[in-house]
């Protein structure tokens, strides 16, 4: 166990605060500009309900070295770099800079591909920017958390959200924006996970690797405006077969790219295309749901509320399934406790 738990309960100058996953209809690959982590192509995501990363920073002594525990791991050396780049941002912008203490843990698997670095980020983004007394801009906020993760902007907000690509070289207009809350459009978000462990490729490693490598990443970054219109149109009237066929469309031309790359990336099990296979014939007998996959082997299927009991007892067939879970939409990160 982390030995600063304790003191940790009886810090004044600390802040709770929560954020959710967020997954994404019409997916991010690829950056811009890695060192201030913009992403190639704009994009557009749901924020979950039910899994969350609770995260609480406190303030320590100001030369005093950053602790941030993930779980029960004390992190140390490179693992500790994007947090305390996200800390010196904010840090720079203190007029109270101080050591920042960090705990952190998720209510569902780490870096297996479920989106915990974008609830991660977003949590810790905000409750560090409170602990270190800096009043921010959503998007300034959004700015900082990005450099973090490149999907941990969409997990400030709620619902249905869109990432621009900006075409600034500061990033400035590399925004996340809600286009719809939750209650919009409620769909349901069908877990299926398959493997718990941590992935072996990290999402920013196969970015930088996919388009060094793949000969279909040109292709990849001239077709993202197309679907994201697509993705736009549909929810703008509702239309669920259209949303599943421009998000399938999406998952697996990010895969194919990926795959494409030389030696080539999979993500994927064999359980993974039996759960798609499961989903797609599900929905041509009628049932409303599509999947989406990302940078590991779980799938998501994405449900019209009245399909998703349907859709997660045909998912517990697939052999080697680990752990279904059935979530809904959810807001986005907010601060819970700041004392
Ligand atoms: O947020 P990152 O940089 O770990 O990358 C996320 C990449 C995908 O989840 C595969 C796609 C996306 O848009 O969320």
């Amino acid at each position: 166990m982390p030995s600063f738990e304790q003191p940790l309960a009886h810090s004044s100058d600390k802040v709770l605060a929560v954020a959710h996953p967020n997954i994404a209809l019409v997916k991010y690959w690829g950056k811009r500009d890695v060192a201030l982590n913009l992403p190639a192509v704009g994009s557009l995501s749901i924020t979950l309900d039910t899994f969350e990363t609770r995260t609480t920073v406190a303030r320590l002594a100001l030369s005093t070295q950053d602790e941030i525990v993930i779980g029960k791991e004390l992190l140390q050396g490179d693992k500790i770099g994007r947090h305390r780049q996200v800390f010196d941002l904010l840090r720079a912008k203190s007029a109270r800079p101080c050591g920042l203490r960090l705990y952190s843990e998720n209510n569902f698997p780490t870096g297996a591909g479920l989106a915990s670095s974008a609830s991660g980020f977003a949590a810790l983004t905000l409750a560090a920017a409170r602990a270190l007394d800096v009043s921010m801009s959503h998007e300034a906020l959004a700015h900082v958390a990005r450099q973090g993760s490149g999907s941990a902007p969409r997990s400030l907000d709620g619902g249905f959200v869109e990432m621009a690509r900006g075409t600034r070289a500061d990033g400035t207009d590399c925004h996340a924006t809600q286009l719809y809350p939750a209650e919009y459009f409620p769909l349901r978000v069908v877990i299926a996970i398959f493997d718990e462990r941590p992935k072996s490729i990290l999402s920013t490693e196969g970015m930088l690797h996919t388009q060094k490598t793949s000969p279909f990443y040109g292709g990849w970054l001239a077709s993202q405006e197309r679907d994201l219109e697509e993705a736009r149109a549909a929810l703008r009237t509702r239309d669920f077969a259209r949303l599943a066929e421009v998000s399938e469309h999406s998952c697996l031309k990010m895969h194919a790219l990926a795959m494409a790359s030389r030696p080539g990336l999979r993500y994927w099990l064999a359980q993974t295309y039996a759960a798609l296979d499961t989903v797609v014939k599900l929905r041509a007998q009628g049932t409303g749901c599509f999947f989406t996959i990302d940078a590991g082997p779980q799938l998501k299927a994405v449900c019209l509320p009245e399909a998703a009991q349907q859709v997660h007892e045909a998912l517990m067939q697939i052999p080697g399934v680990k752990k279904i879970v059935t979530v809904g939409l959810g807001g986005g990160a907010r601060i819970v406790d700041a004392a």
